[in-house]
């Protein structure tokens, strides 16, 4: 069969994202201890608030149990990452984003250990070795215990040791090597889970401290930035923004057109509208759209995902074209997937997605690498385990062996055939 000729270039970035928290294994930070206080708790209430899922009877027994509540040793990506990274190249992916662990680097206030900077390195150029552009990840969500304690980045005065920390990272990483560096993960999401809603730590439910650190994460972005340019000018800084695609239930109903409204101001534009002279590109992680009636969410029941989380995957293709519209710079989607324990949707998400993704480059949208939810199963934050996000599948009772799902054999195969 003769090849279709793609309408995506050939230096697009296929790729998997990643976080430090999520796979590494043995990390020690804010969450890690947030953990350990809640595991029993979150075991206890998963019943009540987890019972009308789909696949309650598959995982209650996890779910359950305290265990799943606590990251312990991840996947043991930090030893692993050798053969993790073989197989992405196995699936055809020529890029990876994936996090620095903050905690592991400065584990006390003023205390940098050489050899956890020697790990990074070592993780670099093997991503370099195997052809994989590299998309590091400074911050995805954990602190060193010592900032946390100093009330994290909900304290301007803290930003200081942010500086001094991406000032290490220009000098200890190869940062001449890299093109691309991602500065922050969803500081909407962060902001609202930690400080508004108190669902994440520290468990603070206070409007005014949520949008002080929401408007302190601005600062701090706009700072690494002009660090990491100056280390290094060519590179191509931007952030991972969590964009929804936010819709009008009634399209025509002042209500939920006006909620939708500012609901898409404030969730999806207000930071990147501040940073925008700071960004190269635009990324951003896709999973939600939402349509309003009135103040609440009213989505179709159908189809769901593992979470319960209603699945528009198409719902990507609205968002990059107003993204395009509104910033005119190259777009990364930096995360973009589905729970599936059975790996019944994954492909045809993926499907759906390269779709809408198909028509907003035909409509000139410069869209220039998509990078999927997740390479691995991992630590899904307060959920635990149990979700599974991974392209391969990691059995972590039977020594963390790693098996690709059908559904990344079959992207691989596309790849192969449209790349
Ligand atoms: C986060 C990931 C998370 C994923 C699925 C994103 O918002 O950046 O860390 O695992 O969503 O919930």
């Amino acid at each position: 069969m003769d090849k279709q000729k793609s309408i995506f270039n050939k230096n697009f970035y296929w790729g998997a994202s990643t976080a430090s928290h999520q796979v590494e294994g043995n990390t020690h930070n804010q969450w890690t201890e947030w953990e350990l206080s809640v595991a029993t708790q979150q075991a206890k209430k998963s019943k009540n608030t987890l019972k009308d899922l789909p696949i309650w009877d598959q995982i209650k027994s996890e779910a359950q149990d305290p265990k799943n509540y606590i990251s312990g040793k991840g996947v043991d990506h930090y030893n692993q990452y050798e053969l993790d990274i073989s197989i992405l190249k196995k699936l055809n992916l020529n890029s990876f984003r994936f996090g620095l662990e903050w905690s592991r680097v400065e584990p006390e206030e003023g205390v940098w250990d050489k050899a956890e900077w020697d790990h990074y390195k070592k993780y670099i150029q093997n991503l370099l070795d195997n052809n994989i552009e590299p998309f590091l990840n400074i911050w995805h969500w954990t602190l060193p215990v010592w900032f946390a304690n100093k009330g994290g980045f909900s304290n301007r005065k803290n930003i200081t040791y942010v500086n001094r920390f991406v000032s290490k990272v220009c000098e200890e990483l190869q940062i001449d090597k890299l093109k691309y560096v991602i500065t922050l993960n969803e500081p909407n999401v962060y902001a609202s889970f930690g400080y508004l809603t108190g669902e994440w730590p520290p468990q603070i439910k206070n409007p005014f401290i949520a949008a002080v650190t929401y408007i302190n994460l601005v600062k701090i972005h706009k700072n690494m930035y002009r660090i990491l340019k100056k280390a290094n000018p060519k590179l191509q800084i931007g952030v991972a923004a969590q964009l929804a695609n936010i819709q009008a239930k009634r399209p025509h109903n002042f209500i939920d057109q006006s909620v939708t409204k500012i609901m898409r101001y404030g969730w999806n534009w207000w930071f990147l509208n501040r940073i925008n002279k700071y960004q190269d590109f635009v990324g951003f992680n896709y999973y939600f759209t939402d349509y309003y009636k009135g103040l609440k969410s009213s989505n179709p029941s159908v189809p769901k995902n593992d979470l319960g989380w209603y699945m528009e995957p198409e719902g990507i293709y609205p968002l990059l074209l107003k993204v395009w519209r509104h910033y005119k710079k190259p777009i990364i989607i930096t995360e973009n997937g589905v729970a599936d324990i059975n790996d019944e949707h994954r492909r045809w998400w993926l499907e759906q997605t390269m779709v809408a993704m198909k028509r907003a480059i035909s409509e000139g949208v410069d869209l220039r690498g998509y990078m999927h939810w997740s390479l691995l199963d991992n630590f899904e934050w307060a959920y635990g385990w149990w979700p599974k996000f991974g392209l391969v599948a990691v059995d972590r009772k039977n020594n963390m062996k790693r098996s690709v799902r059908s559904s990344a054999l079959w992207w691989s195969e596309w790849l192969q055939n449209n790349k």
